[in-house]
Protein backbone atom coordinates (compact mmCIF):
# COMPACT_ATOMS: atom_id res chain seq x y z
CA UNK A 1 0.00 0.00 0.00
CA UNK A 2 1.46 2.87 -1.13
CA UNK A 3 0.34 6.29 0.63
CA UNK A 4 0.73 9.85 -0.05
CA UNK A 5 -0.77 13.01 1.71
CA UNK A 6 -1.49 16.21 -0.39
CA UNK A 7 -1.76 19.46 0.52
CA UNK A 8 -5.48 20.17 -1.01
CA UNK A 9 -7.20 23.34 -1.37
CA UNK A 10 -10.48 22.06 -3.17
CA UNK A 11 -9.01 24.15 -6.33
CA UNK A 12 -9.05 22.57 -9.97
CA UNK A 13 -4.98 21.82 -9.32
CA UNK A 14 -5.00 20.00 -6.20
CA UNK A 15 -8.24 18.47 -7.39
CA UNK A 16 -6.54 17.20 -10.26
CA UNK A 17 -4.01 16.25 -8.73
CA UNK A 18 -5.68 13.47 -6.92
CA UNK A 19 -6.35 10.60 -9.55
CA UNK A 20 -2.65 11.89 -11.47
CA UNK A 21 -1.45 10.77 -8.02
CA UNK A 22 -3.18 7.07 -8.38
CA UNK A 23 -3.11 7.07 -11.82
CA UNK A 24 0.26 8.47 -13.21
CA UNK A 25 1.85 8.39 -9.72
CA UNK A 26 1.11 4.42 -8.74
CA UNK A 27 0.15 5.44 -5.10
CA UNK A 28 -2.83 3.15 -3.62
CA UNK A 29 -4.06 5.70 -1.07
CA UNK A 30 -4.20 9.32 -1.26
CA UNK A 31 -4.67 11.75 1.93
CA UNK A 32 -6.23 14.91 1.08
CA UNK A 33 -5.25 17.91 4.03
CA UNK A 34 -6.93 21.12 3.97
CA UNK A 35 -5.76 23.75 6.86
CA UNK A 36 -8.00 25.94 7.51
CA UNK A 37 -5.95 29.14 8.14
CA UNK A 38 -9.29 31.59 7.09
CA UNK A 39 -10.39 30.93 3.67
CA UNK A 40 -13.93 31.69 3.51
CA UNK A 41 -16.58 29.09 4.93
CA UNK A 42 -17.71 28.34 1.33
CA UNK A 43 -13.85 27.21 0.11
CA UNK A 44 -13.52 25.07 3.30
CA UNK A 45 -17.29 23.08 2.59
CA UNK A 46 -16.30 22.97 -1.03
CA UNK A 47 -13.26 21.87 -0.29
CA UNK A 48 -14.72 19.37 2.20
CA UNK A 49 -17.29 17.72 -0.18
CA UNK A 50 -14.72 17.90 -3.49
CA UNK A 51 -12.36 15.66 -1.42
CA UNK A 52 -15.09 13.07 0.04
CA UNK A 53 -15.82 12.32 -3.48
CA UNK A 54 -12.17 12.44 -5.02
CA UNK A 55 -9.89 11.02 -2.30
CA UNK A 56 -9.59 8.12 0.06
CA UNK A 57 -9.65 9.75 3.22
CA UNK A 58 -9.89 13.78 4.15
CA UNK A 59 -8.01 15.96 7.00
CA UNK A 60 -9.32 19.61 7.82
CA UNK A 61 -7.69 20.98 10.27
CA UNK A 62 -8.14 24.22 11.71
CA UNK A 63 -4.73 26.45 12.17
CA UNK A 64 -6.31 29.77 12.33
CA UNK A 65 -5.24 30.65 16.26
CA UNK A 66 -1.96 29.19 15.51
CA UNK A 67 -1.48 31.32 12.21
CA UNK A 68 -2.79 34.56 14.08
CA UNK A 69 -0.26 33.77 16.96
CA UNK A 70 2.60 32.17 15.74
CA UNK A 71 2.78 33.82 12.15
CA UNK A 72 0.69 36.82 12.23
CA UNK A 73 1.97 38.26 14.98
CA UNK A 74 5.22 37.67 14.06
CA UNK A 75 5.21 39.33 11.25
CA UNK A 76 3.53 42.40 13.17
CA UNK A 77 6.56 42.70 14.91
CA UNK A 78 8.90 42.44 12.16
CA UNK A 79 6.39 45.54 9.97
CA UNK A 80 6.85 42.25 7.12
CA UNK A 81 6.64 43.68 3.69
CA UNK A 82 8.00 42.73 0.57
CA UNK A 83 8.64 45.25 -2.42
CA UNK A 84 6.50 47.48 -0.25
CA UNK A 85 3.64 45.18 -0.03
CA UNK A 86 2.20 43.36 3.25
CA UNK A 87 3.23 39.60 3.37
CA UNK A 88 -0.02 37.65 3.18
CA UNK A 89 0.20 34.43 0.95
CA UNK A 90 4.06 33.75 2.32
CA UNK A 91 3.35 33.72 5.47
CA UNK A 92 0.39 30.97 5.75
CA UNK A 93 2.39 28.65 3.37
CA UNK A 94 5.09 27.44 5.71
CA UNK A 95 1.88 26.56 8.43
CA UNK A 96 0.37 24.62 5.77
CA UNK A 97 3.15 22.58 4.64
CA UNK A 98 4.34 21.81 7.98
CA UNK A 99 0.80 20.57 8.55
CA UNK A 100 0.87 18.32 5.84
CA UNK A 101 4.03 16.91 7.01
CA UNK A 102 2.86 15.77 10.32
CA UNK A 103 -0.52 14.39 8.74
CA UNK A 104 1.63 12.34 6.38
CA UNK A 105 4.30 11.07 9.88
CA UNK A 106 1.15 9.82 11.65
CA UNK A 107 0.00 8.33 8.72
CA UNK A 108 2.51 6.36 7.74
CA UNK A 109 2.68 8.20 4.66
CA UNK A 110 5.24 7.57 2.11
CA UNK A 111 4.99 10.60 -0.24
CA UNK A 112 4.43 14.13 0.33
CA UNK A 113 2.20 16.45 -2.48
CA UNK A 114 0.99 19.85 -3.51
CA UNK A 115 -0.86 21.23 -6.70
CA UNK A 116 1.81 24.16 -7.14
CA UNK A 117 3.24 24.85 -10.82
CA UNK A 118 6.84 25.56 -11.56
CA UNK A 119 6.05 29.15 -11.90
CA UNK A 120 5.36 30.97 -8.58
CA UNK A 121 6.78 31.11 -5.28
CA UNK A 122 4.31 28.38 -3.44
CA UNK A 123 6.49 25.44 -4.76
CA UNK A 124 9.80 27.04 -3.07
CA UNK A 125 7.61 27.05 -0.25
CA UNK A 126 5.90 24.07 0.36
CA UNK A 127 9.29 22.14 -0.87
CA UNK A 128 11.21 23.41 1.28
CA UNK A 129 9.33 22.59 4.34
CA UNK A 130 8.19 18.95 3.09
CA UNK A 131 11.90 18.48 2.44
CA UNK A 132 12.74 18.54 6.16
CA UNK A 133 11.16 15.73 6.29
CA UNK A 134 12.71 12.26 4.23
CA UNK A 135 9.59 11.91 2.63
CA UNK A 136 9.33 11.66 -1.36
CA UNK A 137 7.91 14.82 -2.86
CA UNK A 138 5.87 14.80 -5.85
CA UNK A 139 4.42 18.15 -7.50
CA UNK A 140 2.27 17.21 -10.36
CA UNK A 141 1.49 20.35 -11.85
CA UNK A 142 5.03 21.35 -11.86
CA UNK A 143 6.30 17.61 -13.42
CA UNK A 144 3.78 17.11 -15.85
CA UNK A 145 3.01 20.59 -17.34
CA UNK A 146 -0.04 20.37 -18.69
CA UNK A 147 -1.98 22.61 -20.22
CA UNK A 148 -4.97 24.31 -18.86
CA UNK A 149 -7.29 22.61 -21.34
CA UNK A 150 -5.32 19.08 -21.03
CA UNK A 151 -6.17 19.59 -17.41
CA UNK A 152 -9.72 20.80 -17.81
CA UNK A 153 -10.50 17.75 -20.02
CA UNK A 154 -8.74 15.34 -16.89
CA UNK A 155 -10.81 16.65 -14.22
CA UNK A 156 -13.91 16.39 -16.75
CA UNK A 157 -13.48 12.91 -17.25
CA UNK A 158 -12.44 12.13 -13.66
CA UNK A 159 -16.15 14.29 -12.45
CA UNK A 160 -14.03 16.28 -11.29
CA UNK A 161 -17.02 19.58 -11.59
CA UNK A 162 -16.00 23.00 -11.92
CA UNK A 163 -17.59 26.54 -12.97
CA UNK A 164 -15.24 26.66 -16.20
CA UNK A 165 -15.03 30.67 -15.84
CA UNK A 166 -13.35 30.80 -12.69
CA UNK A 167 -11.38 34.65 -13.69
CA UNK A 168 -8.51 34.69 -11.39
CA UNK A 169 -6.43 32.39 -9.17
CA UNK A 170 -7.04 33.65 -5.80
CA UNK A 171 -5.64 32.99 -2.53
CA UNK A 172 -7.30 33.84 0.42
CA UNK A 173 -6.44 33.70 4.14
CA UNK A 174 -7.79 36.19 7.17
CA UNK A 175 -5.31 38.28 7.02
CA UNK A 176 -4.71 39.22 3.31
CA UNK A 177 -6.50 38.10 0.05
CA UNK A 178 -4.15 37.96 -3.05
CA UNK A 179 -5.92 37.89 -6.85
CA UNK A 180 -4.01 37.28 -10.01
CA UNK A 181 -4.23 35.54 -13.51
CA UNK A 182 -6.84 36.71 -16.27
CA UNK A 183 -6.72 40.31 -17.45
CA UNK A 184 -4.72 40.90 -14.45
CA UNK A 185 -1.92 39.49 -16.75
CA UNK A 186 -2.12 42.57 -18.26
CA UNK A 187 -0.21 44.91 -16.33
CA UNK A 188 -1.52 47.88 -18.10
CA UNK A 189 -5.26 46.72 -17.30
CA UNK A 190 -6.88 48.66 -14.35
CA UNK A 191 -8.42 45.99 -11.89
CA UNK A 192 -12.12 45.42 -12.30
CA UNK A 193 -14.01 46.54 -9.25
CA UNK A 194 -15.42 42.44 -9.23
CA UNK A 195 -12.11 41.45 -8.50
CA UNK A 196 -11.83 43.61 -5.03
CA UNK A 197 -14.28 41.43 -2.12
CA UNK A 198 -12.89 42.89 1.14
CA UNK A 199 -12.36 46.62 0.14
CA UNK A 200 -15.03 49.06 -0.98
CA UNK A 201 -14.39 51.15 -4.09
CA UNK A 202 -13.65 54.63 -2.95
CA UNK A 203 -17.25 55.91 -4.41
CA UNK A 204 -18.59 53.98 -1.89
CA UNK A 205 -16.95 54.77 1.23
CA UNK A 206 -18.77 56.43 3.90
CA UNK A 207 -17.67 60.65 4.35
CA UNK A 208 -17.47 60.15 7.99
CA UNK A 209 -14.37 58.88 9.25
CA UNK A 210 -13.86 56.22 11.83
CA UNK A 211 -11.42 56.94 14.49
CA UNK A 212 -9.61 53.83 16.56
CA UNK A 213 -7.65 53.09 19.55
CA UNK A 214 -5.54 50.22 19.14
CA UNK A 215 -4.28 48.86 22.05
CA UNK A 216 -0.40 46.70 21.66
CA UNK A 217 0.97 44.65 23.98
CA UNK A 218 4.97 43.78 23.50
CA UNK A 219 4.23 44.61 19.77
CA UNK A 220 1.20 43.36 19.08
CA UNK A 221 -2.43 44.30 19.40
CA UNK A 222 -5.05 43.14 22.10
CA UNK A 223 -7.36 45.61 22.06
CA UNK A 224 -9.78 47.78 19.94
CA UNK A 225 -10.97 51.05 21.52
CA UNK A 226 -10.67 49.64 25.12
CA UNK A 227 -11.85 46.21 24.31
CA UNK A 228 -9.58 43.36 25.02
CA UNK A 229 -10.26 40.96 21.61
CA UNK A 230 -8.25 37.77 20.96
CA UNK A 231 -6.67 38.16 17.69
CA UNK A 232 -8.15 36.23 15.36
CA UNK A 233 -11.64 38.52 16.42
CA UNK A 234 -9.58 41.55 16.16
CA UNK A 235 -8.20 40.78 12.49
CA UNK A 236 -11.96 39.77 11.60
CA UNK A 237 -13.13 43.66 12.53
CA UNK A 238 -10.56 45.24 11.51
CA UNK A 239 -11.07 43.92 8.09
CA UNK A 240 -14.30 44.59 8.27
CA UNK A 241 -14.25 48.24 8.99
CA UNK A 242 -11.16 49.07 7.11
CA UNK A 243 -12.95 47.47 4.07
CA UNK A 244 -15.79 49.52 4.38
CA UNK A 245 -13.03 52.46 4.40
CA UNK A 246 -11.73 51.12 1.39
CA UNK A 247 -8.36 50.77 3.22
CA UNK A 248 -5.87 48.70 1.83
CA UNK A 249 -5.51 47.71 -1.96
CA UNK A 250 -2.23 47.09 -3.66
CA UNK A 251 -1.74 46.66 -7.12
CA UNK A 252 2.04 46.32 -8.15
CA UNK A 253 4.46 44.33 -9.96
CA UNK A 254 6.31 42.19 -8.07
CA UNK A 255 9.50 40.13 -8.43
CA UNK A 256 8.77 36.67 -7.44
CA UNK A 257 11.57 34.25 -5.99
CA UNK A 258 12.27 33.11 -9.53
CA UNK A 259 12.65 36.33 -11.06
CA UNK A 260 9.48 36.36 -13.08
CA UNK A 261 8.02 39.55 -12.62
CA UNK A 262 4.11 39.44 -11.83
CA UNK A 263 0.98 41.25 -11.41
CA UNK A 264 -0.36 40.99 -8.33
CA UNK A 265 -3.42 42.60 -6.77
CA UNK A 266 -4.04 42.28 -2.95
CA UNK A 267 -6.82 43.30 -0.21
CA UNK A 268 -5.70 43.28 3.56
CA UNK A 269 -7.18 46.43 5.32
CA UNK A 270 -6.37 44.81 8.62
CA UNK A 271 -3.10 44.13 8.00
CA UNK A 272 -2.49 47.81 6.63
CA UNK A 273 -3.90 49.20 9.61
CA UNK A 274 -1.85 47.36 11.62
CA UNK A 275 1.47 47.86 10.37
CA UNK A 276 0.86 51.76 10.20
CA UNK A 277 -0.37 52.00 13.95
CA UNK A 278 2.73 49.46 14.73
CA UNK A 279 5.66 50.81 13.26
CA UNK A 280 4.02 54.39 14.19
CA UNK A 281 4.83 53.22 18.11
CA UNK A 282 8.02 51.88 17.50
CA UNK A 283 8.91 54.95 16.69
CA UNK A 284 7.93 56.49 20.00
CA UNK A 285 9.48 53.63 22.16
CA UNK A 286 12.66 52.52 20.41
CA UNK A 287 15.64 54.70 20.19
CA UNK A 288 17.56 55.86 16.88
CA UNK A 289 19.58 52.95 17.00
CA UNK A 290 17.30 50.54 17.91
CA UNK A 291 14.70 51.65 14.97
CA UNK A 292 17.74 51.71 12.23
CA UNK A 293 19.25 48.22 13.18
CA UNK A 294 15.85 46.51 12.97
CA UNK A 295 15.14 48.40 9.93
CA UNK A 296 17.72 45.74 8.47
CA UNK A 297 16.46 42.80 10.57
CA UNK A 298 12.95 43.02 9.48
CA UNK A 299 13.98 43.77 5.72
CA UNK A 300 16.18 40.01 5.85
CA UNK A 301 13.31 38.83 8.16
CA UNK A 302 10.53 39.00 5.27
CA UNK A 303 13.17 37.86 2.78
CA UNK A 304 12.97 34.52 4.66
CA UNK A 305 9.54 34.49 4.75
CA UNK A 306 8.92 35.50 1.18
CA UNK A 307 11.15 32.79 -0.34
CA UNK A 308 9.54 30.10 2.29
CA UNK A 309 12.83 29.81 4.75
CA UNK A 310 11.92 30.42 8.13
CA UNK A 311 13.42 26.94 8.97
CA UNK A 312 17.12 28.79 8.15
CA UNK A 313 18.07 29.19 11.66
CA UNK A 314 18.70 32.82 10.88
CA UNK A 315 14.84 32.94 10.77
CA UNK A 316 14.79 32.30 15.07
CA UNK A 317 18.12 34.64 15.69
CA UNK A 318 16.00 37.25 13.99
CA UNK A 319 12.80 36.62 15.96
CA UNK A 320 15.06 36.90 18.65
CA UNK A 321 16.40 39.98 18.64
CA UNK A 322 13.08 41.36 17.58
CA UNK A 323 11.33 39.98 20.40
CA UNK A 324 13.66 41.83 22.62
CA UNK A 325 12.73 45.35 21.20
CA UNK A 326 9.18 44.59 21.21
CA UNK A 327 9.36 44.09 24.98
CA UNK A 328 9.11 48.26 25.08
CA UNK A 329 6.02 48.16 22.20
CA UNK A 330 3.18 49.02 24.58
CA UNK A 331 0.61 51.33 24.70
CA UNK A 332 -2.00 53.10 21.73
CA UNK A 333 -2.08 54.21 18.94
CA UNK A 334 -4.69 56.22 17.59
CA UNK A 335 -5.90 55.71 13.98
CA UNK A 336 -8.31 57.64 11.64
CA UNK A 337 -9.91 55.44 8.68
CA UNK A 338 -11.25 57.61 5.68
CA UNK A 339 -11.26 57.24 2.03
CA UNK A 340 -9.02 54.19 1.38
CA UNK A 341 -6.32 55.80 4.11
CA UNK A 342 -5.39 54.74 7.43
CA UNK A 343 -3.61 57.60 9.28
CA UNK A 344 -2.41 57.65 12.62
CA UNK A 345 -2.89 60.52 14.30
CA UNK A 346 -2.06 60.08 17.67
CA UNK A 347 0.11 57.36 20.03
CA UNK A 348 1.00 57.16 23.80
CA UNK A 349 3.32 54.50 25.77
CA UNK A 350 4.74 54.34 29.13
CA UNK A 351 7.94 53.69 27.05
CA UNK A 352 7.83 56.63 25.12
CA UNK A 353 11.15 58.43 24.51
CA UNK A 354 9.43 61.63 24.06
CA UNK A 355 10.14 64.64 26.46
CA UNK A 356 8.05 67.40 25.54
CA UNK A 357 11.08 69.45 27.90
CA UNK A 358 13.82 68.30 26.00
CA UNK A 359 11.92 68.70 22.69
CA UNK A 360 10.04 72.42 23.22
CA UNK A 361 9.95 73.91 26.63
CA UNK A 362 13.42 74.18 28.00
CA UNK A 363 14.47 77.62 27.76
CA UNK A 364 17.37 79.24 28.18
CA UNK A 365 19.66 75.77 27.00
CA UNK A 366 19.62 75.98 23.89
CA UNK A 367 23.29 77.53 23.38
CA UNK A 368 24.97 74.01 24.70
CA UNK A 369 24.25 73.22 21.26
CA UNK A 370 26.39 75.34 19.59
CA UNK A 371 29.48 73.10 20.70
CA UNK A 372 27.96 70.40 19.34
CA UNK A 373 27.54 71.97 15.84
CA UNK A 374 31.40 73.42 15.78
CA UNK A 375 32.13 69.53 15.01
CA UNK A 376 29.04 68.38 13.23
CA UNK A 377 29.85 67.47 9.68
CA UNK A 378 33.68 68.92 10.23
CA UNK A 379 34.95 66.77 7.17
CA UNK A 380 32.02 67.77 5.05
CA UNK A 381 32.74 70.99 5.62
CA UNK A 382 36.30 71.36 5.05
CA UNK A 383 35.69 68.87 1.91
CA UNK A 384 33.24 71.46 0.78
CA UNK A 385 35.47 74.04 1.03
CA UNK A 386 38.26 72.47 -0.46
CA UNK A 387 36.28 71.99 -3.61
CA UNK A 388 35.78 75.88 -4.09
CA UNK A 389 38.50 77.28 -6.85
CA UNK A 390 41.35 79.24 -4.77
N1 LIG B 1 2.70 36.65 -5.30
C1 LIG B 1 2.28 36.33 -3.98
C2 LIG B 1 3.31 35.48 -3.32
O1 LIG B 1 4.08 34.84 -3.96
C3 LIG B 1 0.91 35.72 -3.89
C4 LIG B 1 0.61 34.53 -4.74
C5 LIG B 1 -0.75 34.08 -4.41
N2 LIG B 1 -1.42 33.26 -5.33
C6 LIG B 1 -2.53 33.59 -6.01
N3 LIG B 1 -3.12 32.64 -6.62
N4 LIG B 1 -3.00 34.79 -6.08
O2 LIG B 1 3.35 35.46 -2.12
Amino acid sequence: MKKVVLAYSGGLDTSVCIPLLREHYGYDEVIAVTVDVGQPEQELREAQSRAEKLSDSFVLIDAKQEFVYNYIFPLIKANGTYEGYILGTAIARPLIAKHVVAVAKREGADALAHGCTGKGNDQLRFDAVFRTSNLKLIAPMRELCLTREEEKRYAKEHGIAFETDKRWSIDENIWSRSIEGSELEDPAAAPPETAFQWTAALDNTPDTPDVLKIGFESGVPVSINGRVLDGVALIKDLNAIGGKHGIGRTDMIEDRVLGYKAREVYEHPAATILLEAHRDIERLVLTRNELRFKDMVDHTWSELVYQGLVMDPLFDALNAFIDKTQEKVTGCVYVRLSKGVARVIGRESPYALYSKDVSFDIKGEQSTAEGYSMYHGFQSILAAMKRRPL
